[in-house]
């Protein structure tokens, strides 16, 4: 037989050994809904979702909780089954709901996720059986993990409850863990069966992650959509306020622009190691590695995009303007772009932040690839970063910021 080439994004190779090149495509599909109070009895979408198939039968289902919403809502795992018991024609929910412990505890412990996988095995949930995921990103991403690992993958349907979940972590196709000092060392790439956004279980999200959210919506539509970032420089303030219509105007468009990139991007597995919606992550990431996780993620990404943005202005590919343009808005929505953190020397003297572009070139693989910004809704891609640039960008922030105003309130 005639031996293929070895194909990879990157190149190809032809192997002078008796080969069989294996070939095939699978593809994904998954509804992503924009909705509100899902779990009222009245509202078919949760028990029309699990037949989304047409498979005519009880679908077996174990639910998931995050402890924030329940602090908040003491009533809302009752709800929840009250919901499962009314559509029994369709739903049969496995053991009671499990409580999870939300926030940066949810992926901080193998012992959680072992957990969650000896619930499923004690309910004995086939591959065709769901898990449902109620919470932020950090419970979203823990859960699943372990419903990607049972019987190498049992169906998975999110529902997001923070902003941060809503427009971004909770409707793509990863979960994961942090470990080794490094976040999301641990996971898998695991399509969902469907995500669920209710966004009336916004309404109970403290104000930090509220507003934290919106780092990810910037994030977007800097390197994405100059309308978008325009949006939201207009609404900051009304978003900073917990305005719901701005609110849910700038999940969907976030979302969007998030299920669009990993549609079209013809990598939605990350193979390769450019990686544009990791803007400012490298640096968001290593600080909340830095705050051993008190920093929320939201918090990281709005300082991770304000260093980068200063970055790109100093080496000259974005203007003074934009660059004010990005920090006021970002400052205007109550996030902060600067932490004592950003400076913190390690015993080499050098600055520990920087061990994040180290950090971000490993989990990607490859040589080192940071999205940077050319112009409000222009990104290019840069291969090395040049040290001393960084360090300056810092000291900018440094000057710019208030520190009063910023030592408190974003660590928890
Ligand atoms: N998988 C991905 O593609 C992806 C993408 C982006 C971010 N993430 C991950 O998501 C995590 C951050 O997620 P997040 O910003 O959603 O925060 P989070 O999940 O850490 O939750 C923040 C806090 O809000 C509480 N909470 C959640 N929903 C609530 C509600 N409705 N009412 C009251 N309290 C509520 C939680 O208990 C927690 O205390 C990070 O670990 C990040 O790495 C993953
Ligand atoms: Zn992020």
């Amino acid at each position: 037989m005639k031996q293929k080439p070895h194909g990879t994004k990157t190149g190809t190779k032809d192997f002078p050994v008796d080969c069989q090149m294996q070939d095939f495509t699978v593809s994904f599909d998954y509804p992503v809904y924009f909705s509100q109070d899902i779990f009222n009895p009245e509202n078919d979408l949760l028990a029309s979702v699990v037949d989304r198939r047409m498979e005519f039968r009880r679908h077996r289902a174990k639910v998931f909780i995050d402890s924030g919403i329940v602090e908040a809502s003491k009533d809302f795992p009752q709800r929840v089954k009250a919901y499962m018991e009314s559509r029994q024609d369709l739903l049969e929910m496995e053991g009671a709901v499990e409580i999870v412990p939300g926030g940066a505890k949810a992926k901080g412990d193998w012992d959680l996720v072992r957990h969650t996988m000896s619930s499923l095995a004690k309910s004995h949930l086939c591959r065709q059986s769901y898990v449902l995921a109620i919470g932020g990103g950090s419970v979203l991403d823990m859960v699943g993990l372990a419903a990607s690992l049972v019987h190498r993958g049992v169906r998975l349907i999110r529902a997001p409850s923070t902003v941060l979940a809503q427009n971004d972590a909770g409707v793509g196709v990863k979960n994961g863990i942090d470990d080794h000092g490094m976040k999301n060392f641990a996971g898998t790439f695991s399509p969902p069966f469907a995500v669920l956004n209710d966004f009336l279980l916004l309404r109970t999200l403290p104000s930090k992650h509220w507003i934290g959210g919106i780092a990810e919506a910037f994030k977007v539509a800097i390197i994405k959509d100059p309308d978008f970032f325009d949006f939201l420089c207009q609404n900051a303030h009304n978003l900073a306020k917990r305005d719901e219509t701005a609110i849910e105007t700038i999940i969907k468009r976030c979302a969007t622009l998030h299920l669009e990139h990993i549609r079209n991007s013809g990598d939605p597995f990350e193979l390769g190691s450019a990686r544009p919606l990791d803007f400012g992550h490298w640096c968001a990431h290593r600080l909340e590695v830095l705050s051993e996780y008190r920093m929320a993620h939201g918090q990281a990404v709005a300082m991770g995009v304000a260093l980068d943005t200063c970055y790109a202005r100093l080496m000259g590919m974005l203007t003074a303007q934009e660059q004010d343009a990005v920090i006021g808005a970002l400052e205007k929505t109550g996030l902060p772009f600067w932490s004592d953190l950003l400076e913190r020397k390690g015993k080499n003297g050098e600055l520990e932040i920087l061990k994040g572009l180290d950090d971000f070139q490993e989990h990607l693989g490859g040589s080192l690839n940071v999205t940077l910004p050319t112009a409000i809704g222009r990104k290019t891609e840069v291969h090395e970063m040049d040290k001393s640039v960084i360090i300056e960008a810092i000291a900018h922030l440094k000057n710019r910021a208030v520190p009063q105003r910023f030592q408190e309130g974003f660590l928890s």
